[in-house]
């Protein structure tokens, strides 16, 4: 019997394939396997007889890849399991910042008594948007996420750039002629009006999105950044914004230095947060790493 250590974040549909062949689900102290969302296991004592970590996500900075690495534990991640939630939100996060939509529908709650109709129609110029359509779109990163959110942008009727000097063959395959590449990541800062990050968390990316980037940004444009915090300089966010630079900062993940800001919109970490994509990580991170305890062999799909 394996054990497995579950972190008690994954959707039950992966945990079952274990219950149904009697695993252990238990947290133990000498787990053969590790199957987790977000718990972070840098500075934790790796397990004696650990051999691999499925990861219920695309990301794994949450794992000390270096030491698996060293010690022979093998390390999964769910790649594109959660990307159509991940992509849904980022262009509801590109419409949110063009049109005042929250902001307008907060406002009408506030509405009472018989003018109310009256009232709306009178004061709706207070909530004057733009549209996407005509808009150029910046994505860095053209992976399975920035892949999609690309050919959808596309799709909404906006101009969009895509640069991604590690672009692998199967994904160039999937994106749509109409997505222009380009060979700079300047030319993406310099000539689009809305920008989206999407390239995994690493010692080589982390900042890539620096101080100095960000003064390069087109004036008035919206940085949008669903994959990781540390991929983005808050500090220099929070100067242009404060400045007036940046339009909107829209992010994924909570930091302190951007609570209160004008101009930036935080959510907490829910881009994969859609009942579909748990289920799917759940049961790609278990399928996988059952079957690599069962038979040491790495599964290909
Ligand atoms: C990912 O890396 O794919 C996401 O961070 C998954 C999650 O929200 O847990």
């Amino acid at each position: 019997m394996f054990n497995i250590n579950s972190y008690n974040e994954i959707a039950a549909e992966g945990l079952e394939l274990f219950e149904k062949e009697q695993y252990a689900l238990d947290v133990t102290d000498d787990p053969d396997g590790i199957l987790l969302r977000s718990a972070d296991l840098h500075g934790t004592v790796l397990p004696l007889q650990l051999k691999g970590i499925a990861r219920a996500g695309a990301g794994t900075n949450n794992i000390p890849l270096k030491e698996c690495s060293e010690r022979g534990i093998v390390v999964f991640n769910t790649p594109g399991a959660n990307a159509n939630a991940v992509k849904e939100l980022v262009l509801a996060s590109l419409l949110l910042a063009a049109r005042p939509i929250l902001e307008g529908a907060m406002w009408a709650k506030t509405l009472k008594g018989p003018d109310a109709v009256q009232k709306a129609e009178a004061e709706k110029k207070r909530f004057v948007g733009s549209e996407l359509a005509g808009k150029r779109l910046g994505v860095i990163g053209l992976g399975s996420i920035g892949a999609m959110v690309a050919n959808d942008a596309y799709r909404l009727g906006m101009e969009v750039r895509g640069y991604d000097p590690y672009l692998s063959v199967d994904t160039a395959w999937k994106i749509s002629r109409h997505v222009i590449r380009v060979e700079s990541i300047e030319e993406v800062l310099e000539t689009c009006d809305y920008i989206t990050v999407h390239v995994p968390l690493m010692p080589e990316t982390a900042k890539m999105i620096d101080a100095e980037s960000i003064q390069r940004i087109k004036k008035n444009a919206v940085l949008l950044n669903f994959s990781r915090g540390g991929l983005v300089d808050i500090e220099a966010v929070v100067e242009a914004l404060e400045e007036r630079r940046l339009a909107q900062y829209m992010t994924d993940f909570v930091d302190e230095r951007l609570l209160g800001i004008e101009g930036a919109v935080v959510l907490p970490h829910l881009g994969a947060a859609t009942a579909e994509a748990e289920t799917n990580c759940s049961v790609m991170a278990a399928e996988t790493l059952k079957y690599f305890l069962e038979t040491g062999n790495i599964r290909h799909s």
